[in-house]
């Protein structure tokens, strides 16, 4: 077994890190941190969880400690949960002699850090000899995009590898959990939207485009069509829903576009890896879905559920359709431990 940390075990994404690996074939959780407030009491006495699975019997009597690397023993990989503020000063020390698997944003465009969907560019993972070189660490960090992005993303890349696209649009109407346990009031959210989620537009715009770029061995060359996304917190639970809407070169049916989502897959399907979805996207034909209550969980919340897929007839060979994700598992804990087990079979 590989022994591992979590960084920031108390937080959603930290607990979903905890479900997720509490029987992981190969990871074995060995030491969980979080703030000065958490350090020094039992896990279960720590967190307050909110999954509507049970905390696992095998880290309730686990001791949270301080983030810091001299807290955290004989550890090959942390998962990192932390705010970014945090990630930025913490990572890099944790990175001097382990894996770092990071859904923080700190780190996310450091050109020598790479920023991977398993499915969609498992050859950035090439960085991570210069990242060491170049800071003269044993470990490294690895990181995964925003979570809206990783839904979005995943339904671009068959489109990418067979059309030219010139413009995508998308709308999101996001989950509360997005926003961390103390995120959004509920006197803010219910029988309410709030149409504005910091720095969420442009990590959607850029990120997507560098998943989907060109890495040359060195630097990427982000892929060059516009992107442009509007971004509304929702009062749903867990489950991001986007409206997208995709421009063309050229024009397309809707049959070829539904079948180059339905047989899409990628390394970690090829590579069989424990937490890989069968298909990455999973189409409905429903009018009425996809639905965050009723899709997020597809193949153990690791498929990005596409619906509504139709011509738009308003614009020359445009596209639209709508899709969820589920926001903690496919677009962040499920995301670092799908990175790490790639990293475990190839590098
Ligand atoms: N939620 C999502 O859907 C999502 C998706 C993608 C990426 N992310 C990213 O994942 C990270 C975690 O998000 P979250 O939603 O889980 O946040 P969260 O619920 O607020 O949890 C934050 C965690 O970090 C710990 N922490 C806070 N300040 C700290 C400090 N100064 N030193 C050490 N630990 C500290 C907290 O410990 P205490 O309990 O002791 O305060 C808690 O364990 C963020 O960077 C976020 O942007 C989140």
């Amino acid at each position: 077994m590989v022994n591992v940390g979590i960084l920031g075990a108390t937080g959603m994404v930290g607990q979903r890190f905890i479900q997720l690996l509490a029987d992981h074939p190969k990871f074995e959780i060995t030491a969980l941190t979080a703030s000065a407030r958490s350090a020094g009491k039992k896990y279960e006495d720590a967190a307050t969880w909110y999954l509507d699975s049970k905390i696992p019997e095998s880290v309730k009597d686990i001791t949270v400690v301080d983030t810091d690397p001299d807290e955290v023993k004989d550890v090959d990989i942390v998962f990192s949960a932390l705010p970014a503020s945090t990630a930025a000063v913490v990572e890099p020390k944790f990175a001097r002699s382990c894996i770092v698997a990071s859904n923080a944003s700190a780190m996310r465009m450091e050109p020598d850090v790479p920023l991977v969907i398993p499915e969609v560019n498992p050859e950035h993972f090439d960085m991570v000899e210069i990242q060491q070189k170049n800071r003269e660490w044993d470990g490294f960090v690895v990181t995964n995009p925003n979570c809206t992005t990783i839904a979005l993303t995943i339904t671009l890349k068959p489109l990418y590898d067979r059309y030219d696209i010139k413009r995508v649009y998308v709308s999101t109407m996001q989950a509360v959990s997005g926003a961390g346990y103390n995120g959004v009031p509920s006197m803010a959210i219910v029988d309410n939207l709030v149409p504005f989620i910091g720095e969420e537009e442009e990590k959607i715009e850029t990120e997507t485009r560098y998943l989907l770029g060109d890495y040359d061995g060195e630097t990427v060359t982000p892929a060059s069509f516009g992107v442009s996304a509007s971004c509304h917190r929702v009062g749903v639970v867990d489950g991001h829903t986007e409206a997208v809407f995709i421009e063309f070169e050229e024009d397309l049916e809707v049959d070829d576009v539904k079948k180059s989502f339905n047989k899409f897959k990628g390394l970690p399907q090829k590579l069989n890896l424990y937490s890989a979805p069968i298909n990455p996207i999973v189409v409905r034909e429903e009018e009425n879905r996809p639905q965050p209550r009723m899709d997020r969980n597809t193949d153990k919340g690791m498929a990005v559920t596409v619906g509504r897929v139709r011509k738009d007839d308003a614009f020359d060979n445009s596209l639209r359709y709508v899709l969820v994700g589920h926001n903690t598992i496919r677009g962040a804990a499920g995301a670092s431990i799908l990175n790490a087990e790639l990293i475990s079979e190839i590098m």
